[in-house]
């Protein structure tokens, strides 16, 4: 490794950065800065004007996670000249024909590129397809600084492996996957994540590798969770409870434990896109991957239909009824509702002419408008006749039957539990879950 660098860094005499604050990059600028000097860079200045006052905006951290941290928070570009070990964490979504969209990560190597110096470090955080840092980053990088890759200056790849709202599941303490486009760099870029990485980290052979095992963790997983949504539709067709066969099936040692439900957010319903899409370039087409993801997308409107039929089965005119959801978040007690399926439910029942309220504790009416042209409800506020609880929050866990009849406009209304939460606890209540 790079003893030389890796000393002055620990001395505050280089400076590291980090570029993209959001879920993955504010942790580790903060983690970073209790060890070595760093600057925290973001194109949103609102986002950083939050962070240079200790709140984070994205929700997760609280001000107690910024202090004793030598850390600068900046949206100009000029400040990264400073900078010898980049980070670079923005996202990577995809666009609407769900293809992989590259312009923020390019956006970011171009900043990168435009400060780079030799001896300076790149290490690529966000989730690419395997070859996007050696053949999309590497190459905007080398044009612009007119540098030469691995002889003025060096890249790695380390995937995130946080998990919004998980407070078990840290930077800290899951090992961490590292990579370096040389031996050394490897070993210089594993040393620096183990200066905040407790629990170590596993140094991959290549940059590539080090990509793909990231992709696949996401893919493995949006996989699965695709086979449990369909069997819970065959399960449904065969009037058979779901959570009762997992429970059985779980006794053994080698079930895995995936149930149906959901799949939103930024990164198991976008990440196996990535991959599908660097598949077909290589000529292969994904059936697995792919059906998987169909499935999966499926399940709103699937949870609206079958809602739709239960009411029309009770004698409503579905023109006039009137559904509650309670949760809009892409998962259990986060903030975060980009991306959410919950809104593939909302507008499959608006399409039936229902009319839909909205609750959360967790997500914010003005960012739900914005996203999706829909606002909150602070509380419910008629009668309905379908209660969809649509995401696990804990606040939700200690409500009751009789707390969900007091808002139904008949005795037995519909209850749809997405997520089995009340399996066994709604006993008058027109009840159905996945
Ligand atoms: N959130 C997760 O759970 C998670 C987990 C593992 C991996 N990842 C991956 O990590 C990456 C980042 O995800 P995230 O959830 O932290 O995203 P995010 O949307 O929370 O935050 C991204 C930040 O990057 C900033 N940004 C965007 N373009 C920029 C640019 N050109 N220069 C500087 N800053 C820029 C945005 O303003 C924002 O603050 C993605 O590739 C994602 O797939 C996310």
């Amino acid at each position: 490794m790079n003893k030389h660098f890796f000393d002055r860094l620990l001395k505050g005499e280089e400076t590291l950065a980090v570029i993209g604050l959001g879920y993955v990059g504010l942790p580790i600028a903060l983690a970073f800065a209790r060890k070595v000097k760093v600057l925290g860079f973001d194109i949103n200045q609102e986002r950083v004007a939050l962070m240079r006052q200790g709140i984070d905006p994205s929700n997760e951290l609280t001000s107690e996670a910024f202090k004793d941290c030598n850390i600068r928070f900046s949206s100009d570009a000029e400040d990264l000249n400073e900078v010898s070990f980049y980070i670079v964490a923005v996202p990577t979504p995809i666009d609407d024909a769900n293809l992989p969209d590259l312009k923020p990560l390019l956006s970011a190597t171009r900043s990168v590129a435009g400060s780079l110096t030799k001896g300076n470090y790149v290490v690529f955080e966000s989730t690419v397809y395997p070859g996007c840092t050696e053949e999309d980053c590497i190459p905007v990088l080398e044009e612009l600084s007119g540098l030469t890759y691995n002889i003025d200056f060096f890249v790695g790849y380390s995937p995130e492996r946080i998990n919004p709202g998980d407070k078990v599941h840290t930077l800290e303490n899951v090992v961490k996957i590292v990579s370096g486009s040389t031996p050394e760099a490897l070993e210089t870029v594993a040393s620096v994540y183990e200066l905040v990485v407790d629990a170590g980290v596993h140094r991959a052979p290549t940059i590539k590798v080090a990509e793909a095992a990231k992709i696949i963790e996401n893919t493995q997983r949006d996989v699965n969770i695709a086979l449990i949504n369909e069997l819970s539709i065959i399960f449904n067709k065969l009037n058979i409870n779901t959570y009762d066969v997992l429970e059985a099936a779980g006794t053994k040692w080698n079930f895995l434990n995936f149930t149906p439900g959901l799949v939103g957010g930024h990164c198991i319903g976008v990440d196996p896109y990535y991959l599908t899409h660097r598949a077909q370039q290589a000529g292969y087409h994904s059936k697995v991957i792919t059906s998987g993801r169909y499935v999966n997308d499926s399940m709103g409107f699937y949870i609206a239909k079958q809602t739709v039929k239960k009411v029309i089965a009770q004698g409503k005119v579905i023109q006039q009824s009137r559904a509650l959801i309670m949760g809009v978040t892409f998962k259990e007690d986060v903030t975060d509702i980009r991306n959410s399926k919950v809104i593939d439910i909302v507008n499959e029942l608006k399409s039936y002419q229902m009319s839909v309220d909205l609750v959360d504790p967790h997500a914010s009416s003005e960012e739900m408008h914005h996203e999706y042209g829909v606002s909150l409800v602070s509380a419910p506020v008629d009668k309905y006749d379908a209660i969809i609880v649509a995401v696990n929050h804990r606040e939700y866990a200690a409500l009751d039957e009789a707390y969900f009849s007091s808002l139904m406009a008949t005795e037995q209304g519909v209850f749809i539990d997405v997520k089995g939460l009340y399996k066994g606890k709604i006993h008058r209540l027109e009840y159905w879950s996945l």
